[in-house]
């Protein structure tokens, strides 16, 4: 095994432990926020057409603005902290902000279009201690629509998988693009590299689901066929079923609650896609603030595809009704099987078993929650 295979694995058992203790917190606090994204910098050195997210003339918000809201963060009780944009490898300091992060506590990830990765960035990563990075590809050759091409970043992923101490995932569009089948590629590229990867059904430019053709719904399935660790939330993709099929799905979006996106003005906002709601400066925003958000109920749910939402809404789900939602997520991945052993012995441990109050307790004080 490669040196930086094996200091990733050994570095991902205090990630998944901390993790643990973020799910432990959720669990506890209901309307503490679970994730929140922050925008170093609005400036992006791509233009992807389906993007909105980016200009190309932003300055990077001062280091002192940054760590004070990643304090205000980490005060709210936020678990992860991730660095988005336009593309937060253009900020000077972000080694600095993800040690931050870490110094406060909160689980660090940073999303990129991959094109400033070179080996000596990725040892700075490293040291800053980066939890997981995100790198987004598209397509295997560019074209108009995106230029986040495998044939142009597969020398970075060589580099991640050689000298990543972080966990990586690969992230593609999946709609509008020339050739959907590039999807599968590119998912399989990341899966021989020992990645995981995350499809994003394409959304507009109010989150709102752009319907997938025939051929782009067969992929979107091959993907989710994939092999996934039985414990990631990522393998747990129900809502984009119901989405590729063009069907509304019935969740609780709990944006501006459990998740929150804190654009470059240091705003809050539900997400990328509906900012101005709330729009209330992240130092002020408060306890009330995040319960409101929490029982409000979104009108962009039911065809709403961003999945970073949808997975942390999951987590509420599962706190509500575990047994149900477990149930409800292993019919649905169609495994053969049924339940796992790990998650049913979990579930046998912390819900239906006579001594799950004395389990959950423990958990919750070796976790610190
Ligand atoms: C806005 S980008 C910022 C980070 C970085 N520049 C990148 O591209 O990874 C964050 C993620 O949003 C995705 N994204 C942007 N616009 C989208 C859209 N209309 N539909 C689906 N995903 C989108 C990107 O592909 C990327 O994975
Ligand atoms: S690289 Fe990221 S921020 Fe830049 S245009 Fe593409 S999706 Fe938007
Ligand atoms: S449902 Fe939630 S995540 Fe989706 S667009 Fe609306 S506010 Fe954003």
């Amino acid at each position: 095994m490669r040196f930086a295979s094996l200091r990733r694995r050994i570095r991902a058992l205090d990630r998944r432990l901390r993790e643990a203790r973020v799910l432990a917190r959720a669990f506890r606090y209901p309307w503490q926020p679970v994730v929140a994204q922050i925008i170093p910098t609005r400036r992006c050195n791509l233009s992807c057409t389906y993007c909105n997210e980016y200009d190309r003339v932003s300055e990077p918000i001062p280091l002192d603005a940054m760590r004070r809201r990643i304090d205000r963060l980490a005060d709210l009780g936020t678990g992860i902290i991730t660095l988005s944009g336009g593309e937060p490898l253009l900020h000077p300091d972000v080694a600095e902000l993800i040690r931050h992060i870490r110094r406060r506590g909160a689980v660090a990830t940073l999303i990129t279009n991959g094109y400033l990765l070179s080996p000596a960035l990725i040892e700075r990563l490293n040291a800053s201690g980066l939890d997981s990075l995100q790198i987004s590809i598209d397509n295997v050759l560019p074209d108009e629509v995106s230029k986040k091409s495998l044939t142009l970043l597969d020398q970075k992923l060589r580099w991640l998988a050689w000298y990543a101490a972080f966990d990586v995932t690969v992230n593609a569009v999946l709609g509008g693009m020339r050739d959907p089948e590039d999807v599968l590629i590119i998912a399989r590229r990341a899966r021989d590299l020992g990645f995981q990867c995350t499809v994003g059904i394409i959304h507009d430019d109010r989150g709102q689901l752009q319907p997938l053709t025939e051929q782009e719904q067969g992929v979107l399935r091959q993907v989710a066929a994939l092999e996934r660790p039985v414990l990631s939330f990522d393998r747990y993709n129900r809502f984009q079923d119901a989405l590729a099929r063009a069907e509304p799905y019935n969740w609780r979006c709990r944006a501006g609650s459990r998740y929150l996106y804190v654009c470059e003005d240091g705003l809050v906002h539900y997400c990328s896609q509906q900012r101005g709601s709330p729009g209330l400066p992240l130092g002020q925003y408060t306890a009330d603030d995040l319960r409101r958000e929490q029982a409000s109920i979104k009108a962009c749910a039911p065809y709403c595809t961003i999945g970073c939402v949808h997975r942390v809404a999951m987590i509420d789900e599962l706190r509500e009704a575990p047994a149900e939602t477990l149930e409800s997520w292993f019919v649905h991945s169609g495994s053969a099987s049924g339940m796992p052993l790990p998650v049913r012995a979990l579930l046998g441990v912390f819900v239906t078993g006579p001594t799950r109050t004395l389990a959950r307790r423990a958990a919750g004080r070796l976790l610190g929650a």
